[in-house]
């Protein structure tokens, strides 16, 4: 499952580990938040080192589907249905920073990328609803949308009754994009630690990283790394993981022009691919969808059968290039959490919650994380930064985080009985297959990948959940809080921070 766009990367490896190092700021995680955040940190002089667990884009920001978009699917009427409209203008206008941003640094940097007119569209009568509600919150919100009926979207190519639409919107490579980033902080001076995982962060006495390789030392930290890897705060719980599915095609004839998102059935969203914005000589049509919380699905292999289903529905002919998947978190005020961690005396920072926009949101982030640490004083910072600063908890928030609390209270027993209900099976999996059952009382994982069979703990080191087999990924991953580990144990992402434990291999596993 390798994206599209890492098919010849060059992506910088890093430098030397010193252990004991000193810098003004760590920033753990070099993805989109992180690399934007140090680039913008190390142009204001400071000294950063980027420590990742893998490489540049390892996770989220080298699997999405590249649309820079304002528009963003149905989100914006989301965040209107619990939030006032100045709040929704003040994200629109954090978005519109990060994309100016992102597209200012993507002109001086040489990387390519693509205008194209981006659309919120129903697949139905049943959606119209929802496109009449993307219109209006978009309209209030101060973006110049139009819409689109039937006739409009006949040659499309797949079924869409009416549509938003917002022009010059981006579509870029996002690791092209990463690995830009990367070089423009290596030729500044920066540090960076690729292979490397933080194991914890520490805002006392001495404000310091720790790795296995040894500690980091910084007047600040930043955790880019998806969901925060600290409880402090239980952030964790107030963000959903969820996980999707992007399959590449090469077609025959030319791909629709614009962008889509659908609002209403399952979601399809549809990126065409050109020179400027991607591998266009492998593949010209990207399609992702069929998200679904982290660890929770009846089978991630289907979900990718789907899509492909799908398309070779509409796009007769269409060959499958690649396929893959990636996470985002989505927070349960639908506002992205920026900003200092509880009790870090100010020292440890955070960014999550970008529900799948993160090109716009994390360089959004990454403003504001700049403009805290470097002292901006207030009256110099945008209004989109103050008011986003100070938003209060509304009661829907809470409602959100509750109906998901239930949900995860609900995974977390489901997956002990189920466990227990299940011994360990005689038979090894069949190849690229996993099973949980017991042994002796304990969750055991049991999986087969690449000819070998192995055993792990399947309680998740993060909070005890029973871990799932996730059979596109063969990984182990956890139905509470979306951490996610190979199947040797290995932790990939998430809150926890330790592998699983490997066990023998008993009579029968
Ligand atoms: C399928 C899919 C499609 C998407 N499509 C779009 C799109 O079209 N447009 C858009 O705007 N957004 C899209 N997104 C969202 C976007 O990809 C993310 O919001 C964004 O990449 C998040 O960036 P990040 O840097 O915060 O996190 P990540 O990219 O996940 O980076 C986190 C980094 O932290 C590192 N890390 C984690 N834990 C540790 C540790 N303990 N020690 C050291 N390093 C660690 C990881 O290795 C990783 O490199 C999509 C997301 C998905 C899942
Ligand atoms: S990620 Fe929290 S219990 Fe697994």
């Amino acid at each position: 499952m390798t994206p599209l766009w890492k098919l010849n990367p060059s992506l910088p490896k890093g430098t030397p580990f010193t252990p004991g190092a000193r810098h003004d700021v760590v920033v753990v995680g070099a993805g989109l938040t992180g690399l934007t955040t140090a680039v913008m940190l190390a142009r204001a002089g400071k000294d950063v080192a980027v420590v990742d667990a893998g490489g540049i884009a390892e996770l989220s920001s080298g699997g999405n589907t590249g649309k820079l978009s304002l528009l963003q699917g149905q989100q914006l009427a989301e965040i209107r249905k619990h939030h006032s409209a100045s709040l929704v203008r003040a994200y629109v206008d954090a978005n519109r920073a990060g994309m100016q941003w992102l597209t200012g640094f993507a002109d001086d940097a040489g990387v390519p990328y693509r205008r194209r007119t981006d659309h919120s569209y129903a697949t139905g009568p049943e959606g119209l609803e929802a496109v009449m509600a993307v219109y209006e919150t978009a309209k209030e919100a101060g973006l110049a949308t139009r819409m689109l009926d039937a006739g409009d979207l006949s040659t499309v190519g797949f079924p869409a009754t009416r549509a938003v639409a917002l022009d010059d919107q981006v579509t870029i490579d996002p690791v092209l994009v990463a690995q830009a980033l990367a070089q423009e902080f290596l030729a500044a001076g920066g540090t960076l630690h690729t292979g490397i995982r933080v194991t914890g962060a520490h805002a006392l006495t001495n404000p310091r990283v720790t790795t296995p390789r040894g500690p980091l030392f910084a007047e600040h930290i930043v955790l880019a790394t998806g969901t925060p890897i600290l409880d402090r705060g239980l952030y964790f719980s107030k963000v959903r993981g969820m996980r999707s599915y992007c399959v590449s095609f090469r077609i025959p004839g030319a791909p629709p022009e614009g962008t889509f998102l659908a609002v209403d059935g399952p979601t399809r969203s549809i990126r065409p691919v050109a020179p400027e914005d991607g591998p266009a000589e492998v593949a010209q049509l990207v399609v992702g969808g069929n998200g679904h919380p982290v660890g929770r699905s009846d089978g991630e292999t289907a979900a990718v059968d789907d899509l492909i289903e799908w398309t070779q529905q509409h796009f007769p002919g269409a060959e499958e290039t690649h396929r893959w998947s990636a996470q985002d978190y989505e927070s349960h005020n639908l506002i992205p959490f920026v900003g200092a961690m509880p009790r870090s005396l100010g020292r440890i920072r955070f960014a999550t919650g970008y529900a799948k926009w993160g090109l716009s949101n994390a360089p959004a982030a990454a403003l504001r994380l700049t403009a805290e640490i470097t002292g901006t004083p207030m009256s110099d910072r945008p209004r989109w930064m103050k008011q986003i600063a100070t938003r209060v908890t509304v009661p829907a928030d809470i409602a959100q985080g509750a109906t998901e609390g239930g949900k995860v209270a609900a995974a977390a027993t489901r997956g002990w009985l189920a466990a227990e209900k299940n011994p360990v099976p005689v038979d090894r999996p069949a190849e690229g297959q996993g099973v949980v059952a017991h042994r002796s009382g304990q969750p055991v994982g049991v999986s087969t990948v690449d000819g070998v069979t192995r055993a792990v703990s399947a309680v998740c080191p993060h909070l005890g959940g029973v871990l799932d087999w996730n059979d596109a990924e063969c990984t182990w991953d956890c139905p509470l809080h979306a951490s996610r580990f190979a199947p040797d144990g290995t932790r990939i992402e998430g809150p926890a921070l330790r592998d699983l434990t490997p066990l023998p291999r008993t009579k029968g596993d």
